[in-house]
């Protein structure tokens, strides 16, 4: 028997059985509740979308409860042990691991793309000299759309595989050149005899020498993090891309509007809050004072918490690991003995245990981004290279889906009822 919800409207006595499918109710079958047959109908007020399904998807599973992150089924603990992040990617944006001979195509492809246009260069150079890393790589991304207008056409398979690569390739061109243009050093060209994370360190970091020698612990690690941010199913950024892509913008527009969702500090942003705290506690003495604070309502725990996971996010726990490793390299950030001492009592307070308040991926990134060189604002441009693989894995889904138009919800209107235009007048 087909599953269905029983609604009794107690203004009309009247009841209704609504079709509940995966779990879920159709909001439009709502609009057939009403007291009259002229009225609207019913609707659902959801404010910050904390109860409503969008769409349906099949790149990203995530289980909150249990601390479960999966991409295509794949769990986030192989694919960071065992994958890297171009392979990620391609598993993210077409459905499978590619074969050997669609790896070395996709590699091929990618390695082909990293290079800029000269007048996107030119256009960076006109930035402002301490202009923000990540406004510059939101203006630059979207700029890109004037440069191939081909982008416009997206229902083509072959022009969104072009955009696709050339998005994948040249977000970490535009990411080191905004890093170099803020502290007033030439860009560095890319090497294509480099992996995508190496290349990126070399864009970042080159100086006078010839080549640039990639740390092959420091490469892995950056290429884990890229494979750890890569996607995360509807969050704030990602429903900003389909919503921009669900008007037909092309999608360089529609993922600088993606990159300026991410840009603010409730999302890509909570690293940098991180380490500002851990800087103003200054020691690991001040701890306790700091988690009573805390306790008190006098401020969070930056770095703790998230709206899905409520057990340890599964991305901290690899984070944590690849932290060891860089610190064996660069030195241990002073602020990591903080960082764990917060997590240990935190980890036992009834407070945070009773809330379900876990370290989430944010806690130590900030910590290893530090350690490698990387200034604080960074951080979010760090998030954006790899979420531009969700970012289009998820605009491709929601423009190929038949269930999708374009993304309008509905409001309920508290403001003045109608009423007649006063001239200036006769104001008071
Ligand atoms: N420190 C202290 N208390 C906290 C924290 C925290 N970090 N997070 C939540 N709480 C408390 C709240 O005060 C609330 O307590 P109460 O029930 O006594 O009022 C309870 O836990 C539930 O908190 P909510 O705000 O309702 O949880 P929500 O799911 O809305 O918030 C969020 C999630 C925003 C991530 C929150 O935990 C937070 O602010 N964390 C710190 C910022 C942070 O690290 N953000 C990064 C998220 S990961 C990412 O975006 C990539």
């Amino acid at each position: 028997m087909a599953e269905t919800l029983t609604i009794t409207d107690n203004r009309t006595g009247k009841q209704y059985d609504v079709p509940i499918h995966d779990g879920t109710i159709k909001a439009t079958d709502l609009r057939q509740i009403k007291v009259t047959p002229g009225e609207f109908g019913m609707m659902t007020y959801d404010p910050a979308f904390m109860n409503t399904a969008a769409c349906k998807s099949r790149i990203t599973y995530i289980d909150g409860d249990t601390g479960i992150l999966e991409y295509r089924g794949y769990p986030i603990e192989q694919l960071a042990e065992q994958s890297d992040f171009l392979e990620t990617a391609y598993l993210i944006l077409f459905g499978e691991l590619p074969t050997n001979a669609q790896h070395e195509e996709w590699t091929r492809d990618i390695t082909q793309h990293t290079m800029l246009h000269t007048n996107i260069s030119k256009l960076m150079e006109g930035f402002q000299y301490d202009a923000h890393p990540m406004g510059m790589f939101i203006s630059t991304v979207g700029a890109l759309s004037t440069f191939y207008s081909d982008a416009k056409n997206i229902f083509s398979v072959e022009s969104r595989r072009l955009q696709t690569i050339r998005l994948i390739a040249k977000v970490p061109t535009i990411a080191a050149y905004a890093y170099r243009h803020s502290i007033g050093r030439p860009y560095n060209l890319p090497d294509n005899d480099l992996s995508y994370a190496g290349n990126f360190l070399n864009m970042l970091f080159r100086m006078t020498e010839p080549r640039y020698q990639v740390n092959p612990v420091l490469e892995r690690a950056l290429d884990v993090l890229f494979i750890l941010h890569a996607d995360h199913e509807q969050n704030c950024s990602t429903s900003t891309m389909r919503n921009i892509g669900s008007s037909h913008a092309d999608p360089y527009s529609s993922l600088a509007g993606a990159a300026a969702a991410l840009y603010g500090p409730l999302h890509g942003g909570a690293n940098e809050a991180v380490l500002r705290m851990l800087t103003e506690i200054g020691s690991i003495q001040n701890v306790p004072a700091f988690i009573k604070r805390v306790k008190g309502g006098d401020g969070r725990l930056m770095g703790f918490g998230h709206r899905v996971y409520k057990s340890y996010d599964p991305r901290a726990t690899i984070i944590k690991r690849i932290a060891d490793l860089v610190f064996d390299v660069t030195g241990k950030n002073p602020l990591l003995e903080i960082a764990l001492e917060l997590e240990r009592i935190a980890l036992v307070d009834d407070y945070f245990v009773s809330r379900k308040l876990y370290p989430n991926v944010d806690f130590y990134s900030g910590l290893i981004y530090q350690a490698m060189g990387f200034p604080v604002d960074m951080f979010p441009v760090l998030f954006a290279i790899p979420r531009t693989a969700g970012w289009i894995a998820q605009w491709e889904e929601m423009l190929t889906d038949p269930d999708q138009k374009i993304a309008r919800p509905r409001q309920i209107y508290i403001g003045p009822a109608k009423r007649d235009y006063v001239s200036r007048d006769k104001r008071k």
